[in-house]
């Protein structure tokens, strides 16, 4: 009962989310007025203005003090803001120094760049602010934080992927921030990369629908109100499957592999008019993205029809020198970087970017009309978003800044991301008249619930947390009152710190919740040596076990890090993901049975560390040692995650069985809650293609829908799938689907049907 109040309140709260910005005067012109307007300024601006223009330099560099000296008090340095600003024409500034900033302090910082914009520069042509928004606008201070991307994923809600990017947007805005980087569209399928956590996870098909409804979200019905925010997916193209496992080494993907399964989310994006786009900071196939041609004005630009900007990651053009080796001075990595097709570069030290740029058009050897295409590419988003008429809104028109309703959709999408991948004789949900010993890394912390990119860059530091959010402890000690509640944190991440006193208090206690976890990290600093789970905290759930006393894991963790031989002395595990500031909540909620889990993975979680596959894999791999197909054999898969109730799927129908290109098949299926307590669940839709040309993966995610049922209660799911569905694309790169069998598979039913004629298209489309 309670369980079925709180969907519908939920449902409630979503829905009665203002739609900010519809109704409200659009400061944007029309596409021509726009395109007219761009054309007048640029003919008026020298070549030194240009160039300016395509910097994205760092709020650092125009303050006192060393770039990262760490300050204590950020403070412009005036020499700077004037000789960059005014002297250097540059035309964008990002991100921030050692802390987050007010709302208050932001419109400062931003209102002044833009005052000397303004009026000190010859042309007065606004400044774009752009800032990392990883989940939530992070950098501001009170902002709402939700769960991380792959949380998300594992809502498969998407309206929740759309609430995050509308309120993000509303926070970045309030903040006097238009322009937010994300979200990351970066489809990984190399489970030790650290930047899991950012992405929607490891299904290129997920990836596609959430990153469409958090762009949905945040640009509203349109660019230019002040609600609505520039978005730019990132990281263009294949970042998320590094090779090697580290961040930012060498991707390895044939071009027809790149557009099946890394590309559609791109595509999807840049159809619903996401204005920027940033590049991968490694190298595709030996060549760094940022000098790759073909990647960025052939296909992004040209095949694509992409015309908004392309912003080169942090220091990703002087990189070209000491890191990719493929420029021998930063004016070669200049000329190569521009001439490829980036139109902006984050250059976060200084305005040498532009100084260089200048000399190559000078000399010819980069056209001035790249420069010029640059420039009305970065002037047409500044117009689209207004800036010319206003770069910022009264605060006043932001009450809802952290408001108790934009928390509770943080809370929801916590809530609908975890998932509950073990419950042994059921011991979830606990009973409250019981004692819980709560230990863990990740027990008493608020930044194991946040990650990275939560307040500060690495999301370690604890005095930026969130004054009145709860721990998992807190949470569950407010649910259960304190005298139920013991703690001992028993390790760090990697350490003993008091395994032994956390022993103890597990005698006295008759169930033990252990919270181990991965500690914040992002970008270089997430790469790991092991994928196992730190030894110190696998230790302390060894030695707890010998106690009798059962043990509940949660887990919260970016990448999932191998627990085999924890795994059977738990009777319970819940994924938590990073779940944000209301994750300590939610899962005290889920715990203790006041809400009913219904997430499922983004991921499949692996058994070895030797044995790491996505769930979309070849047959071929799955041959084992005796030459039979065993070797697939993860800890829990992807799609996977338990209920306190359960579903069954019955009468599955599909049609037509013999389908020709012009059909589009209909699937249906009856989902009944068969078990005692109402609750949700994601009917995932997978297809296989029996006999291919390229071989095929064994299944791959075609549709999902996130249905809510009561006790008893049956519903009857369809879905509709067109023949580009059954299509992959050929190492000639055309997306083509072959006549023959393929599977429709729904939870445990499956029904075959075939394709009468083959279906080609040309490269790039479906
Ligand atoms: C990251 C990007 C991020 C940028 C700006 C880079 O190092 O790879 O994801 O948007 O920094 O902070």
């Amino acid at each position: 009962m309670f369980l079925r109040g709180r969907i519908l309140f939920c449902l409630f709260a979503l829905a009665s989310l203002p739609e900010y910005g519809i109704g409200q005067e659009k400061r944007m012109a029309t596409g021509t007025e726009t395109s007219q307007k761009v054309e007048a300024l640029l003919a008026r601006m020298t070549l030194e203005e240009k160039a300016g223009q395509m910097v994205n330099i760092g709020l650092m560099a125009l303050c006192e003090g060393e770039f990262y000296g760490g300050q204590d008090t950020i403070r412009f340095d005036s020499a700077k803001l004037y000789r960059l600003i005014r002297d250097y024409h540059i035309g964008s500034v990002q991100n921030m120094g050692k802390y987050p900033l007010t709302i208050k302090e932001w419109r400062y910082f931003i209102g002044r760049i833009q005052e000397v914009a303004r009026e000190e520069t010859r042309l007065g042509i606004p400044v774009i602010y752009g800032i990392d928004g990883v989940h939530g606008a992070n950098y501001t201070v009170g902002s709402t934080l939700f769960p991380h991307q792959l949380g998300l994923a594992a809502t498969r809600n998407p309206k929740l992927a759309e609430a995050t990017g509308r309120i993000t947007a509303y926070e970045a805005m309030a903040s006097g921030i238009p322009w937010v980087y994300g979200p990351s569209l970066d489809v990984s399928k190399q489970l030790q990369w650290g930047r899991i956590s950012e992405t929607f996870g490891e299904d290129t098909y997920i990836t596609q629908v959430m990153g469409d409804a958090y762009i949905r979200g945040a640009e509203g019905e349109g660019l230019g109100g002040p609600y609505q925010i520039a978005v730019c997916p990132k990281h263009f193209l294949g970042y998320g499957t590094p090779f090697n496992g580290k961040d930012r080494s060498p991707v390895y993907l044939p071009e027809h592999i790149l557009r099946q399964y890394y590309l559609p989310p791109f595509v999807s994006a840049i159809q619903k008019g996401a204005p920027s786009i940033m590049i991968n900071s490694g190298s595709l196939n030996g060549v760094p993205c940022h000098i790759d041609k073909y990647l960025i004005t052939d296909l992004l630009k040209g095949e694509l029809g992409f015309e908004g900007v392309v912003i080169s990651d942090w220091a990703d053009i002087m990189n070209l020198v000491e890191v990719h080796q493929v420029a021998k001075d930063e004016q070669e990595a200049v000329r190569l970087a521009v001439n490829a097709g980036i139109d902006m570069c984050m250059e976060p030290y200084d305005e040498s970017f532009a100084v260089k740029l200048v000399e190559l058009v000078k000399e010819g050897s980069v056209p001035a009309s790249r420069v010029d295409d640059a420039v009305r590419r970065i002037l047409t988003l500044k117009m689209k978003l207004g800036l010319f008429e206003q770069t910022m809104y009264p605060e006043s028109q932001y009450p809802d800044f952290a408001s108790e309703a934009f928390v509770e959709a943080s809370f929801q999408a916590a809530l609908e991301s975890l998932t509950l991948l073990k419950n042994e004789k059921g011991i979830l949900p606990l009973s409250k008249e019981k004692k819980v010993l709560v230990t863990g890394v990740a027990a008493n912390s608020l930044n194991y619930l946040n990650g990275a990119w939560s307040r500060t860059f690495s999301g370690r530091e604890t005095d930026y947390n969130d004054e009145g959010k709860l721990t998992v402890l807190e949470a569950l000690q407010t649910k259960l009152g304190k005298d139920k509640v013991s703690y001992a944190q028993g390790t760090g991440y990697e350490e003993d710190i008091n395994t032994a006193e956390a022993v103890r208090l597990a005698g006295e206690a008759d169930v033990i919740i252990a919270c181990l976890g991965e500690q914040p990290a992002t970008e270089k600093p997430s790469d790991i040596e092991d994928l196992s789970m730190p030894a110190a905290q696998r230790e302390l759930v060894k030695a707890l076990a010998k106690t009798g006393k059962p043990i509940v894991l949660v887990l919260l963790e970016g990448r999932p890090r191998v627990i085999s031989d924890i795994e059977p002395l738990a009777a319970g595990i819940l994924m938590a993901y990073y779940p944000g500031n209301e994750g300590g909540r939610a899962i005290a909620e889920v715990l203790m049975g006041d809400y009913n889990p219904n997430g499922k993975l983004p991921y499949t979680y692996p058994r070895h560390t030797g044995s790491l596959y996505a769930y979309d894999h070849l047959r071929s791999e799955e041959r084992d040692v005796n030459w039979g197909f065993n070797a697939f054999n993860p800890q829990f898969e992807f799609g996977f995650g338990l209920s306190y109730t359960d579903f069954t799927y019955q009468g599955l129908e599909v049609s037509p069985l013999e389908m020709s290109p012009e059909d589009s098949l209909r699937i249906s299926v009856q989902v009944t809650n068969s078990g005692p307590r109402a609750g949700m669940e994601c009917v995932q839709l997978f297809l296989t293609d029996k006999v291919a040309s390229v071989s095929p993966p064994v299944k791959q995610l075609k549709g999902f829908e996130k249905i809510s049922l009561a006790p008893g209660e049956s519903q009857t799911v369809q879905f509709t799938l067109g023949p580009e569905a059954l299509k992959f694309v050929n190492p000639s790169n055309q997306w083509i689907a072959e006549a023959g069998q393929f599977v429709v598979a729904i939870g445990p039913l499956s029904q075959e049907f075939s394709l009468t004629q083959d279906i080609i298209s040309g490269a790039g489309a479906h």
